[in-house]
């Protein structure tokens, strides 16, 4: 059962103020990756959409004279670390199930490795999908994070997927619905 949706995430005033800020467009793009590499991979398509959803959620703005600092951000950035508590807190109080709100919160920790110290990360498979989902949707120098969509055509595009996954997760629900 899910108790979260993808539209109850992008109506929250704090989706709108962050996740705006490192890109819907991106972020949307992402969640529909997610979908189907859930499939592939059989993991939970509820948890690797919302994950990929809200990844980047924790972004900070490193700007300086008015321009973006790539290197200050490369030094400095804990986005992942962030945005895994933000959407953690955000998950709890939409009244997410604790194990899920979970779950997302560390594969949002783990989509990146960019903050870490050189090493090697072990990714379980619900992991592995939010990462490659990310990595599908990049551009170079960061231009994911620039492109537009409309709130009107974002929120569309996620209650068509929010459909999409009901009818994978409750398929005798849907038939009744219809
Ligand atoms: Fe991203």
């Amino acid at each position: 059962m899910r108790h979260v949706t993808l539209v109850q995430l992008f109506d929250h005033p704090i989706t709108q103020k962050y996740v705006k800020r490192s890109g819907m467009a991106h972020a949307v793009a992402c969640a529909y990756h997610a979908f189907r590499l859930s499939q592939k991979y059989e993991v939970d398509p509820d948890l690797a959409t919302k994950a990929a959803f809200l990844h980047d959620i924790g972004h900070y703005t490193w700007y300086r004279d008015g321009k973006w600092d790539y290197a200050l951000y490369k030094e400095n950035d804990i986005h992942a670390i962030k945005g895994s508590e933000r959407a953690h807190k955000l998950l709890i109080r939409l009244g997410e199930h604790p194990r899920t709100a979970k779950e997302i919160a560390l594969a949002i920790l783990l989509h990146t490795d960019s903050y870490l110290p050189d090493g090697y990360l072990k990714l379980n498979p619900l992991q592995h999908v939010v990462a490659m989902a990310d990595s599908l949707d990049e551009e170079p120098g960061g231009e994911h994070h620039y492109r537009k969509i409309s709130d009107e055509r974002a929120r569309k595009m996620l209650i068509r997927l929010d459909d999409q996954i009901n009818s994978i997760m409750n398929p005798e629900e849907m038939k009744r619905s219809i």
